[in-house]
């Protein structure tokens, strides 16, 4: 157990300035919080993509504030040294600043330290609100997954020169604005690496190249735990899916076989009582 990572620290670890890579994990409950916990994470994501996870959606855009505040509730419980930053889900922060702010304040009070928003130069005026709130907001730039309809699916950006020019603008008004580090997903490594160089903050990688000051990968992705999908830039380090099911199968055929339970996997009565029952010795 050490010091509990907080947005100031995270704000300063640059690999520029020597420091070493940041680790964040999405979690989405107390379990899943415990072993990012565990493992060494340094931020914990409590990601809206819960939504395609967890919740069985086709994309993030279904999930609520409400829904959000019950898996940041789940995992800030587990008070992990680990920054715990909850994701503002689609619509919490696109229509007033004072939404904004009345949405960001049902996250923090479920546990989150800090909060995650998409977009660019126009989430401006929703950072500063969020920010004047005194609560430490992480940008989310590329890729956008809440952009899933406006993107045409979910494509990498910043492939020409102008959309890279445009993302880097972006994340410098997103520093400018006040985010303590800014997440770049589905880029090519060459723009992600401009606006690392670019900014002060830390920026977090997801497909993204290996030249951000930290990455994230999906809990799900990286146990094997989801298996639809296969990303270019997720690396699975093991294959909790295929080893659930073979445990549960052979859990289903020791009940079948009558092999589960075991007698020392069951209750013992007193025998006088068993006695008095009519059941002594009559129990298989
Ligand atoms: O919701 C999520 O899991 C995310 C990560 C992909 C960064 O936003």
């Amino acid at each position: 157990m050490g010091t509990k990572l907080t947005a100031p620290a995270i704000s300063k670890r640059k690999r520029s300035l020597g420091a070493d890579p940041l680790v964040m994990l999405t979690a989405y409950d107390a379990p899943s919080a415990r072993m990012a916990d565990e493992a060494g994470a340094d931020l914990i994501l409590v990601g809206d993509s819960v939504a395609m996870v967890v919740l069985g959606h086709d994309d993030t855009m279904s999930v609520t504030v409400d829904e959000m505040a019950h898996h940041t509730a789940a995992v800030a419980r587990t008070r992990p040294r680990a920054m715990v930053v909850a994701d503002m889900p689609w619509m919490s922060y696109h229509v007033t600043t004072a939404d904004t702010v009345t949405n960001a304040a049902k996250l923090v009070r479920a546990g989150a330290q800090a909060l995650k928003l998409e977009g660019g130069a126009e989430r401006v005026p929703m950072i500063e609100a969020i920010v004047s709130a005194q609560v430490p907001v992480m940008g989310h730039l590329g890729l956008t997954p809440q952009s899933v309809l406006a993107q045409g699916g979910f494509r990498v950006q910043g492939r020409d020169s102008e959309a890279a020019l445009g993302l880097v603008a972006d994340a410098k008004a997103l520093a400018h604005a006040g985010c303590f580090s800014i997440v770049l997903e589905g880029m090519p490594a060459a723009v992600a690496q401009m606006i690392t160089d670019a900014v002060d903050v830390p920026t977090i990688g997801i497909g993204a190249g290996g030249h951000c000051d930290g990455q994230v990968l999906v809990f799900h992705d990286v146990l094997g735990l989801e298996t639809r999908m296969l990303p270019r830039f997720v690396r699975r380090y093991a294959t909790m899916h295929s080893d659930g099911v073979d445990a549960l199968a052979r859990f289903a055929a020791d009940v079948r076989s009558g092999a589960f339970p075991e007698p020392a996997e069951c209750y013992e009565m007193n025998p006088d009582e068993e006695m008095a029952l009519g059941l002594y010795g009559h129990r298989g």
